[in-house]
């Protein structure tokens, strides 16, 4: 059974990939979820019953990150669902994580992708968490999304990589200017990891895979459980000490 006692986290894109399996993972922690999906309504209803099947509340909602236009009424939606379903009415912690992938090289990148890679990764994370301030308990956490690719270089990321090179600096800044109100901002940063992510070529391509797995240490692709567990352990009070950190969650890509 659910209780009003349990923290609440909110994911974005937790309808599929590493969202979901950081919903799930937060759902064994003991948190209730808000998760949001852009269009795969469906698969976000399996995640709130997989939830419900764990023993805690869940609710899905859309939300498109690439369209500050809807952060107002995406937030008013939020603020109903804590209003009316759970007793405390705020967040515990945000879970900065709907994005895509694309491969194109910085020859052949337009203005149109770059802007698209920015809203995406960049400017609708830093909005949205803006305007979810004010229904953040103190005290909460924040996790954003970055890529091992704001480390290291792989030809045709450098759009994609930049945005999330900026959300590792982003976070160090949210956690010296939240830190009066005890809000911590960590950034994770996942390597090659079997998901839909950029047409599943993790997944499906057996060369990319392997070049992946060939320099790793572990020696092999990241799956989506290698990430969950850490995103859950970054919003609960085991990493209360962790602050303004990027952890890259990756086996030892090209170490
Ligand atoms: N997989 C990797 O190798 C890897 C490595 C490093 C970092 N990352 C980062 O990890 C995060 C999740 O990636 P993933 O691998 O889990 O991808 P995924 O399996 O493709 O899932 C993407 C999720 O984001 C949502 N989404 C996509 N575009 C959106 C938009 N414009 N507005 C709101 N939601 C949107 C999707 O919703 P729908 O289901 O409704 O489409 C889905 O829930 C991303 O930030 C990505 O950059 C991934």
């Amino acid at each position: 059974m659910s209780n009003n006692q349990s923290k609440i986290a909110l994911v974005t894109g937790g309808s599929r990939g590493l969202g979901k399996d950081s919903a799930l993972q937060l759902a064994k922690k003991g948190f209730d979820l808000i998760i949001t999906y852009q269009t795969k309504k469906e698969a976000a209803d399996e995640v709130v019953k997989e939830i419900e099947n764990i023993g805690q509340k869940a609710y899905a909602l859309p939300l498109d990150i690439s369209s500050t236009a809807g952060f107002d009424q995406f937030v008013t939606e939020v603020k109903h669902i804590l209003d009316t379903q759970f007793a405390s009415g705020k967040l515990d912690a945000l879970v900065n994580n709907a994005g895509i992938g694309i491969n194109q090289s910085f020859e052949t990148t337009t203005e149109e992708t770059l802007d698209a890679m920015t809203n995406i990764h960049f400017k609708g994370p830093y909005f949205l968490t803006q305007k979810l301030l004010p229904l953040l308990n103190d005290g909460s956490s924040v996790v954003n999304t970055s890529s091992g690719l704001a480390r290291f270089s792989f030809a045709g990321y450098s759009a994609y990589g930049a945005m999330k090179a900026a959300i590792d600096s982003l976070s160090r800044y949210q956690a010296l200017e939240l830190g009066s109100r005890k809000i911590r901002v960590n950034s994770i940063a996942p390597g090659a990891i079997e998901t839909d992510f950029g047409g599943g070529a993790v997944r499906d391509s057996k060369e990319y895979n392997q070049l992946v797995s060939s320099q790793t240490a572990l020696g092999r692709v990241g799956l989506p459980d290698d990430i969950g567990s850490v995103v859950a352990f970054l919003c609960s009070d085991d990493s209360k000490w962790i602050n303004a950190q990027r952890i890259e969650v990756a086996g030892g890509f090209r170490i």
